[in-house]
């Protein structure tokens, strides 16, 4: 069976909806439709699922503009064809402008079948498009997982370890003499199962931290910390970072930013993961990464990522946000990281910006606007083992063995 048309159609007047809908289905369309004619009726018709949207140019009391407005609120991609009377042609201009897809006059309808085919064609496009957008930004996020794997899984091993002998050291001592228990072996039992305890906290961060970055598919735009987001990002760059040289952390007061908190983060790491590829590895002790968090003076949130690397040669720099732009070699870098992160950041309507100094280093900066959004806290905050919000102007350094750094990250911000 032919799949049915749904057509929103806003128009005040009946006679005209009928018209319309009779030259559709004089065409051949299969439709069902639903006229609306006030603010209020379009907004929840909009909660619906509609193929095709047909507005007159105005109403009483309500025009093109504010539905395209309400369309566009909504969240949704839905073809906006304006079918009206006649009116000027600079009015038509100025309404595609605004967004709508294409402009049909009611005394020339037998226009309008082909126009609403092309447009749902065009739709299925973008559809495809977005998807494919999606399907990239989520392999770019996994081949970076891929980077820094071998090292989360170091990480879990350490305090496996721990958790294991610490148990078996308590089992033991508990089951040498039950009975007589004296103070002395509670005392034992008490600091082993303290240790376990701690080694099972780790763990649980570990599990959240790449929780974090392994969803897939849209997540819902919420809003997220950053700090949240970026000693994440950190932890899971610790061993990328490590044996070349310092991370040093000053996370002052930054406002909630409305991204999904697993496309935040892949923006982090892969700051991170360039600022630590362009270090050489060996000379820890001189080299270090610093990030810095704080809020410009319009309320945005500023993120600072500066290494003391080899710096970016003005040619390279011209080309940086392009796609599999690299100057690593085979198998380190693809050159898809900044073009993704360039993408992520402008989609939520921030900049990204960098200075860069051969030999001397070079800092990014993302700018992020206040989110108006719900926050998200209670799926990726503390209750799921993220590092809570620093506080301002804390200052944290951290050096030598990643395990070591994951702890002194861990109490630094605790
Ligand atoms: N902090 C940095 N210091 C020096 N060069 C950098 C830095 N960040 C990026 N670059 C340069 O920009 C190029 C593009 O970076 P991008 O992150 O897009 O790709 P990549 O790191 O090469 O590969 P991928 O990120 O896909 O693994 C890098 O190859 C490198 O030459
Ligand atoms: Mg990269």
């Amino acid at each position: 069976m032919a799949k049915q048309l749904r057509v929103l159609i806003v128009d005040d007047a009946e006679d005209d909806a009928h018209l319309i809908v009779r030259e559709l289905r004089n065409a051949g369309l299969l439709l069902s439709f639903v006229r609306v004619a006030t603010r209020e009726a379009l907004t929840r018709q909009l909660l619906d699922r509609w193929d095709v949207l047909l507005c007159d140019y105005s109403m009483p009391g309500f025009s093109a503009f504010e539905a395209l407005d309400l369309v566009r609120q909504a969240g949704i991609d839905l073809p906006f064809i304006i079918v009206s009377g006649t009116v000027g042609e600079a009015r038509a201009v100025e309404v595609m402008r605004a967004g709508a897809h294409d402009y049909v006059f009611k005394d020339n309808l037998s226009r309008l079948p082909l126009a609403i085919e092309r447009e749902l064609r065009e739709a299925d496009n973008r559809r495809e498009r977005r998807r494919l957008q999606e399907q990239l930004l989520l392999s770019e996020r996994m081949a970076s997982i891929g980077v820094v794997a071998a090292g989360v899984v170091h990480e879990i091993n350490n305090p496996l370890t721990v958790l294991m002998g610490s148990a078996e050291l308590a089992v033991r001592t508990l089951s040498a003499d039950a009975a007589a228990a004296d103070n002395a072996q509670k005392t034992v039992v008490h600091e082993e199962l303290d240790r376990v305890l701690e080694a099972a906290d780790r763990l649980r961060q570990i599990v959240a931290d790449v929780k974090l970055f392994s969803h897939a598919g849209a997540d819902p735009v919420v809003s997220v910390d950053v700090t949240n987001t970026l000693a994440s990002s950190v932890r899971m760059a610790l061993h990328e970072t490590s044996g070349r040289c310092h991370v040093v952390t000053r996370f002052g007061d930054t406002p909630l930013v409305a991204l999904p908190a697993s496309r935040l983060g892949q923006v982090f790491l892969n700051l991170l993961l360039n600022a630590a590829q362009a270090i050489a590895p060996g000379n820890a002790e001189h080299n270090e990464i610093r990030i810095t968090t704080f809020t410009d003076e319009t309320g945005w949130a500023v993120i600072e990522v500066a290494d003391t690397g080899c710096g970016i040669p003005a040619q390279v720099q011209k080309t940086i946000f392009e796609p599999f732009m690299t100057t690593k070699a085979v198998g380190v870098g693809t050159g898809l990281g900044l073009f993704v992160t360039h993408r992520i950041v402008s989609d939520a309507g921030g900049r990204i910006e960098f200075e860069s100094e051969v030999g001397r280093g070079t800092t990014f900066r993302v700018r992020l606007p206040a989110s108006t959004r719900p926050s998200s806290e209670p799926s990726v905050g503390n209750s799921a083992g993220v590092l809570p919000p620093s506080r301002p102007g804390k200052e944290g350094k951290r050096s030598g063995s990643s395990r070591r750094a994951y702890a002194e990250l861990a109490s630094a911000h605790a």
